[in-house]
Formats: C-alpha cells, sequence, structure tokens
C-alpha cells in the first residue's frame, strides 16, 4: 500500500550492463536479467545484447509475443524515467 516504485533513468540503466548486473528496460520496465540469463532460450550473449539498454525493439524483432512480464515478474526494479519533451 502506497509503496513507491523506484524510477530509473537511463543513465543509471546504462551502469548495470555487466553479466551478473544486468538490467533491460521492456516498454518502460526495468528488469534485472542476471538471474534470468542462464535459462534464457535465446542464449546468454542474446540477451546481453538488450543489456543496460531499452530492449524493447530487440525483445519485439525476436520474439514479440513472449510473455516476459509475467516471467520476469520477480525481477521488476523499477519503471523507465523518461525525459518529457520540452514545450516553450
Ligand atoms: C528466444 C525469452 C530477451 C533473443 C527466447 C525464448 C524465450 C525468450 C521464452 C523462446 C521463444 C520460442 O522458442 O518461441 C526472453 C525474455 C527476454 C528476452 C523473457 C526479456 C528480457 C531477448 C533479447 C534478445 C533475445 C533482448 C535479443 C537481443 C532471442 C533469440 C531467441 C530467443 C535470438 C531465439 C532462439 C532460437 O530460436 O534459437 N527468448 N528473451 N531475447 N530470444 Fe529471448
Amino acid at each position: 500500500v502506497g509503496r513507491k516504485v523506484i524510477e530509473v533513468t537511463p543513465e543509471e540503466l546504462a551502469k548495470h550492463s555487466t553479466a551478473d548486473d544486468a538490467w533491460i528496460a521492456l516498454r518502460g520496465k526495468v528488469y534485472n536479467i542476471s538471474p534470468y540469463l542462464e535459462y534464457h532460450p535465446g542464449g546468454e550473449e542474446e540477451l546481453m545484447k538488450g543489456a543496460g539498454i531499452d530492449g524493447t525493439q530487440l525483445f519485439d524483432e525476436v520474439h514479440k509475443w513472449v510473455n516476459y512480464e509475467s516471467m520476469l515478474e520477480k525481477c521488476f526494479v523499477g519503471k523507465l524515467k523518461t525525459t518529457p519533451v520540452q514545450k516553450r
């Protein structure tokens, strides 16, 4: 109740790009994929292509239909913080 979801900036996301500390953003949600690496059917190397970045496009190019939201439920880190376009 009232628990605040943390917001991850792209800068913070980029810091988590090694196998033992890998985060990926998918449709605005950030996940820690390190525990999943060894189970990824497409291999660690493929999955690591999305580490530290918004991997949505890479993900969709290969398997748009895969239900990562339920698969990675326990790996949820927070929401990707997007910088709104400046209006002036
Ligand atoms: C295969 C899950 C991210 C590349 C698969 C499969 C699953 C899966 C379940 C098997 C699909 C099937 O056989 O129909 C995930 C999840 C991801 C993720 C939960 C979320 C982090 C990625 C990313 C890439 C990638 C970012 C590439 C940059 C691949 C490839 C295969 C594959 C190439 C095909 C393997 C093959 O057919 O031999 N993934 N994946 N995946 N994945 Fe991922």
